[in-house]
C-alpha cells in the first residue's frame, strides 16, 4: 500500500477464523503451551507473510477462569493471536452441532447424519441460535481491536453470520468473507432451515470469495433462487448495493516445503524411510480423519487392487496418516472405528508375519516428518468425496522434484481443477476405477511421470498462498473504493 507521501506501508489484516493457527494446551493454572493446529485453512494462512496480520479466533479449549484467560491471552499475543473465549455449551451447540454436524456435511453433499436426522432437526433451532451468538462474540472481539483502515477477512462456514454483525456495528469496515469448503448446488443449500439468513448475512460483506468458479456460481444461483436477487457479472446486486463474488484458488507456501527437504534432519529421515521400505513402492494418504476424505473408500480400493494384482502384494505398502479431528462429534467417532476395522481385516487377509500392506497411524506428524514422507512416496492417494481445495495434494507435489511420483486425485476436490492435467483423476466412490488407477500409477513410465509432475509443480510453485491473499485483499480494497465512487456519484 502507498501513503499520500508515496511511502509504502504494510496493510493491517485482521484474519478472523474459528480456529487460531495455534491450539492451546493447559500446563498449569496460568501456564499454557501452544501447538500448531491442523487443517488447510491454517496451512494456507501461515503462508501469508506480506501483511501485518492479527489473528482472531478460538484456541480450541475451554477456559472458564479469569487467571487462565489472562495467561492465555498473553501467551497468544506473542504469536499475534487474539482469543475468542467460547464456553463448553456454546462449543457443543455451535462448533460440534451447527458447524460440524450440519453445515460441514451439507456443504460437502453428504446430507445430515442418517441416524441422527430427526434429532438434528429437533435441535436445529437451539444450535442456530448458538451459532449466531458465537458469531456475535467473534464480532465483539473484532470491534474491540479494529483500527480504521484495517481489512477484516472472515473465514469459513463457522462465520457466515459475522459479516452482518460487523457491518451493523460499523458500515465503513472493509469486510471480506472466504469459504474454504465447497459451496453446494442451490438445491442442497435450499434444504437448510436458515438458508436465507445465512445468505443475507454473507452478502453484507464487500467481497465474497471461493476456491473455484463453480462454488461461486452455486452461491450466486442460491441468492437468485432463494432470495430472488439477480446475479451480475461482478457478483450479486441488491437494491443498488453490490457484493462482489469471485473465485480465488488458494495455494501453499511451496518454498517452505522445498527448503525443508534440504534440512539434514529431513534428509536423514528420508534415508531411513527408504531403507525401511526398500523393495516396496510407497503409497501415501495424509488426511484429517474426516468423512469427506473418503478414507474407507480409499482403503477398500487398495484391497481391490491387491486382490486383482497378486504379483504386487509384497511389493507395495500403503501408509495412511490420519489425524483425529472433531472427536466429540458422533459421526467422527464412528468413522474411526470403521477405518480401524477395515484396516485390521485387510492386514489380516494380506499380511504376513514380517510385513503388512497397510500402516495406519491415527496421529499428526510434525512438519519435517511429513515432508520426508511426501518425498519418498511413489503414489499419493487423495480420494476426498468432496473437498474445497485439498492442500495435501499441493504439498505432495512440492516435495516431489526428485522422485516425480504420481498423484491420484478425486475429481470432487477443488484441486482437480488445477492439478487435473497432471494427476490421475478418479471418482472416489468407484472402487474398481480407483484400484485400476493404482495399477496405472505403479506401472507408469518415467517420461509420463516427469511430464505430469512438471505440470503440477509449475502450478503449485507459481500460485502460492501469498499470491492468493494478495489477490483477495487487493480486490477487496478496489471493491470498497469502487463502491464509494458509485455512492458519491
Ligand atoms: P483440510 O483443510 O480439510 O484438512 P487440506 O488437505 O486442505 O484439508 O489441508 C490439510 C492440512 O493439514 C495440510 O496442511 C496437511 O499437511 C495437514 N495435515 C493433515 N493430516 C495431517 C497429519 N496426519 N499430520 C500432519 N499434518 C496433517
Ligand atoms: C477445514 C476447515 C477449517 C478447519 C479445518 C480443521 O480445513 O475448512 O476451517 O479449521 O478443516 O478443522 P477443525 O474443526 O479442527 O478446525
Amino acid at each position: 500500500c502507498e501513503r499520500q507521501d508515496g511511502r509504502s506501508f504494510r496493510q493491517r489484516l485482521l484474519v478472523v477464523a474459528n480456529r487460531l493457527p495455534v491450539s492451546a494446551v493447559r500446563r498449569g493454572e496460568d501456564s499454557w503451551s501452544l501447538e500448531i493446529s491442523a487443517g488447510g485453512l491454517v496451512t494456507a494462512l501461515l503462508g501469508v507473510k506480506e501483511f501485518e496480520t492479527r489473528w482472531i479466533g478460538w484456541a480450541g479449549v475451554n477456559v472458564p477462569d479469569e487467571i487462565g484467560q489472562k495467561a492465555l491471552t498473553k501467551a497468544l499475543a506473542e504469536k499475534w493471536c487474539i482469543p475468542v473465549f467460547l464456553d463448553e455449551e456454546i462449543v457443543h451447540q455451535y462448533y460440534n452441532g451447527y458447524c460440524n454436524n450440519i453445515l460441514w456435511p451439507l456443504f460437502h453433499y453428504l446430507g445430515l447424519p442418517q441416524e441422527d436426522r430427526l434429532a438434528t432437526t429437533r435441535s436445529f433451532q437451539s444450535q442456530f441460535a448458538a451459532y449466531k451468538k458465537a458469531n456475535q462474540m467473534f464480532a465483539d472481539v473484532v470491534n474491540m481491536h479494529y483500527e480504521e483502515g484495517d481489512v477484516v477477512w472472515c473465514h469459513d462456514y463457522h462465520l457466515m453470520y459475522l459479516p452482518e454483525c460487523l457491518k451493523n456495528h460499523n458500515n465503513n469496515m472493509k469486510v471480506g468473507w472466504f469459504l474454504h469448503t465447497p459451496f453446494p448446488s442451490s438445491e442442497i443449500h435450499r434444504t437448510l432451515p436458515s438458508r436465507s439468513e445465512l445468505l443475507r448475512s454473507v452478502l453484507a460483506a464487500d467481497l465474497v470469495g471461493f476456491h473455484t468458479y463453480d462454488y461461486a456460481r452455486h452461491f450466486v444461483s442460491a441468492c437468485t433462487r432463494i432470495l430472488g436477487i439477480e446475479g451480475t457479472p461482478e457478483g450479486v446486486e441488491d437494491q443498488g448495493r453490490l457484493t462482489r463474488v469471485a473465485a480465488f484458488p488458494i495455494g501453499i507456501d511451496s518454498l517452505r516445503f522445498q527448503n525443508a527437504l534440504l534440512v539434514p534432519q529431513v534428509q536423514e529421515h528420508i534415508k531411513e524411510l527408504k531403507e525401511r521400505f526398500s523393495g516396496r513402492k510407497v503409497m501415501l494418504g495424509v488426511d484429517r480423519l474426516d468423512m469427506i476424505k473418503g478414507i474407507p473408500q480409499k482403503i477398500l480400493a487398495f484391497e481391490k487392487f491387491l486382490e486383482e494384482n497378486p504379483n504386487w502384494r509384497d511389493k507395495v505398502v500403503l501408509l495412511q496418516i490420519a489425524v483425529p479431528t472433531r472427536t466429540d462429534v458422533p459421526e467422527y467417532q464412528k468413522l474411526t472405528s470403521q477405518v480401524h476395522e477395515i484396516v485390521g481385516r485387510i492386514n489380516g487377509r494380506f499380511g504376513s508375519l514380517t510385513a503388512v500392506p497397510i500402516h495406519h497411524l491415527d496421529r499428526s506428524l510434525d512438519f519435517h516428518a511429513l515432508c520426508a514422507l511426501y518425498a519418498v512416496t511413489d503414489v499419493a492417494l487423495v480420494t476426498s468425496l468432496r473437498d474445497g481445495m485439498n492442500l495435501v495434494s499441493y504439498e505432495f507435489v512440492a516435495c516431489q522434484e526428485a522422485k516425480k511420483g504420481v498423484l491420484i486425485l478425486s475429481e470432487f476436490a477443488g484441486a482437480a481443477q488445477s492439478l487435473g492435467a497432471g494427476a490421475i483423476l478418479v471418482n472416489p466412490w468407484n472402487i474398481t476405477e480407483v484400484a485400476a488407477s493404482i495399477a496405472q500409477a505403479l506401472n507408469m513410465s518415467a517420461e509420463e511421470r516427469e511430464k505430469r509432475h512438471q505440470h503440477n509443480f509449475h502450478h503449485v510453485t507459481k500460485h502460492t498462498a501469498q499470491e492468493w491473499a494478495e489477490m483477495f485483499v487487493s480486490e477487496l480494497n478496489d471493491t470498497v473504493v469502487e463502491a464509494q465512487l458509485r455512492t458519491s456519484k
